[in-house]
């Protein structure tokens, strides 16, 4: 990609369709566009203007907020979420004051030395409010560049975000920063989008290579799934001459607390011998059922179901309340965990393989 091909496509699609009118973009100082940019991260333009309007009209200046109460800025911050950015935009607003007299500093150093402002945040706020040559770096942004040179790995691992503030800050135009910047926002957030990208309407859509292999959405990659711990057990279906099944309440704590579920015994176990130890019933035929997986989220647990049938009669439980025997039909759902209940159907259609 020809970097100055993309900044210049880019500022001809802001000068069309950008966003030129909103409310911290008329009269952009260091102030307000730094209340702007904390309020934009993670919510959206349109839930932000209402409250940046009441914020501002409320606390016009840097020393204005400096001296408020916090609880008078989290009142104006009430119902836009995430109210530690309120506390430290009310931090930042005190230390600036107090080392930098009355306005934020104009260096990216020392704003970045304030709570809540980082290294995205403080280019975004010099670029738009100064139209200093800084890169910005936000989801919008990320998702934008990966895009472009459909790069294969999770964005936030730190030798691929190295790499792509590397890009961010060679694709920079000379001049129009503001407008860049602001551009660059505007073509992640509207055009660019998570899902559904808008491909035909994206000035840059000629040098993405994500687009390019007609798959955009598959970019950025997401994060590596890490290996889970794998646990293993063995579950009984014992099975009475009736053709009930033994379920068992699981104790109130730990997984399934309190639901009905198999008698479970180590992998590996002699199943019959088990059973015949534990329950005292003898066992007749025994049959090893395809294992199952199941995902919590901390660990993986491998099911060996078992079924065994038991010789003779066995209709008496040895402890009424937390065991029963389980009739097939009808198939009552409640209080089962999901492998129970995928195993109770396959033993009821062996045919569906379920
Ligand atoms: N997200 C963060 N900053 C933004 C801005 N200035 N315009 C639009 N979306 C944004």
């Amino acid at each position: 990609m020809n970097k100055s091909d993309f900044s210049q496509r880019l500022l001809t699609w802001f000068d069309a369709y950008g966003r030129k009118d909103l409310p911290w973009q008329q009269n952009p100082t260091l102030y307000r566009v730094w209340v702007s940019e904390i309020m934009l991260q993670q919510t959206q333009v349109a839930t932000v203007i209402p409250y940046y309007q009441r914020f501002i009209e409320r606390f016009p200046s840097l020393p204005a907020l400096a001296h408020a109460s916090v609880d008078e800025i989290l009142g104006l911050w009430a119902g836009l979420g995430y109210y530690a950015r309120a506390r430290r935009l009310h931090q930042a607003a005190r230390i600036a004051w107090e080392t930098h007299g009355g306005e934020l500093p104009a260096t990216l150093e020392a704003l970045m030395e304030l709570p809540g402002i980082g290294r995205s945040t403080g280019g975004a706020i010099l670029a738009l409010a100064l139209g200093q040559r800084y890169p910005i770096l936000d989801g919008n942004v990320k998702r934008v560049l990966t895009r472009q040179e459909a790069i294969e790995h999770w964005p936030g691992q730190p030798k691929v975000e190295k790499q792509l503030w590397q890009r961010a800050a060679t694709l920079l135009p000379r001049t129009r920063l503001a407008d860049y910047t602001q551009a660059i926002m505007d073509l992640g957030a509207t055009v660019c989008t998570r899902h559904r990208p808008h491909c035909p309407s994206c000035p840059v859509k000629k040098t993405c290579q994500a687009h390019l292999q007609e798959n955009p959405e598959a970019y950025p990659r997401s994060r590596p799934r890490k290996r889970l711990p794998l646990r293993a057990t063995c579950m009984l279906i014992l099975l009475n001459d009736q053709g009930e099944v033994l379920l068992e309440r699981r104790p109130p704590v730990g997984i399934w607390g309190g639901l009905w579920s198999f008698p479970e015994c180590p992998p590996q176990t002699e199943a019959a011998l088990w059973c015949q130890e534990q329950f005292g019933w003898p066992i007749g035929e025994v049959q090893h059922w395809p294992p199952l997986r199941h995902h919590f989220t901390h660990f993986t647990l491998d099911i060996q179901p078992v079924i065994a049938r038991i010789r003779g009669e066995a209709r008496q439980v040895m402890e009424p309340n937390s065991q029963v025997w389980y009739k097939m039909e009808p198939m009552y759902k409640r209080g089962l965990p999901a492998p129970t209940l995928r195993l109770l159907k396959r033993l009821r259609e062996p045919s569906k393989g379920e």
